[in-house]
């Protein structure tokens, strides 16, 4: 997700390939982002007791606590939708204020979003098992979080970026949630609260996983090239045509 994943390449097929397919990717992310930022907004409507397309658990969640669940329904989607923009090259490169600025407000989106997520996992609609799932899901994200914004204070930029990838993949799992929702339905669940327990772990952990295998590709690529463009240590000087 970072300056490879949404990067320009030469031409042939193959780096035509590699310069859409991020494209393509990281659009898909923005659009999702967006959309599942707007539809959170109807909590704000909750402030003045409007519960529209509020399913009713987690109403009761929210009545049940309500300073901690709002504090994060209200504050992480902003997380959400300026994550992407963060891992656009040109914006990074063109417009470095910009990225410092909403670098900012991502990490304090994620801290107090993640601190009211932490707060209101114990009652989450789901019971125990989801309870615990979003409990370390919170700790992971803020922890991530903080972690990457501190190595940048640092000037340690490649763990920045490699925790920053982190970071947005567990921000990225409110969106893997709302798309896992309809597949639960279809595999027979009958409610939100009844397949949570498990969407509290699927929601994040392949996203971490893809992160994970795409930093070690991406690692053993750099490697790779650094290796060639090195090329052997010449044993006598090239000669030939000179
Ligand atoms: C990444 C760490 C996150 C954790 C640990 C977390 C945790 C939680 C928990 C425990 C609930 C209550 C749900 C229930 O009772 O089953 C919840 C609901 C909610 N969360 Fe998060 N969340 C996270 C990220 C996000 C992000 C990035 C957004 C941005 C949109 C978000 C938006 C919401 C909303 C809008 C709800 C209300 C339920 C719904 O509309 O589906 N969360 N979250």
């Amino acid at each position: 997700m970072t300056r490879k994943f949404c990067n320009r390449a030469g031409k042939g097929p193959t780096q035509m390939l590699k310069r859409y397919i991020p494209r393509i990717g990281c659009g898909l992310m923005v659009v999702l982002a967006v959309i599942v930022t707007l539809y959170s907004s109807r909590y704000y409507a909750a402030l003045g007791g409007i519960w529209w397309d509020i399913d009713p658990n987690i109403e009761a969640v929210i009545l049940q606590a309500p300073l901690q669940a709002l504090m994060h329904m209200l504050i992480a989607p902003a997380a959400l939708v300026l994550g992407p923009f963060q891992f656009f090259p040109g914006i990074r490169m063109r417009h470095p204020k910009l990225h410092r600025c909403f670098g900012r407000v991502y990490v304090l989106a994620c801290v107090i979003g993640g601190i009211g997520a932490f707060a209101t996992s114990p009652f989450a609609s789901g019971g125990l098992v989801a309870s615990v799932g979003f409990g370390i899901l919170a700790v992971l994200w803020v922890g991530t979080t903080v972690a990457a914004w501190i190595s940048v204070v640092q000037g340690r930029f490649e763990w920045h970026r490699l925790l920053m990838r982190f970071s947005y993949a567990m921000t990225f799992g409110a969106v893997a949630l709302r798309l896992q929702i309809p597949i639960g339905f279809a595999l027979g669940y009958s409610s939100y609260s009844s397949m949570s327990p498990i969407l509290a772990f699927t929601s994040w952990i392949p996203n971490v996983l893809i992160v994970a295998l795409y930093s070690m590709f991406e690692a053993r690529q750099r490697s790779l090239s650094l290796g060639f463009n090195e090329g052997p240590t010449p044993r006598a000087p090239n000669t030939a045509g000179q």
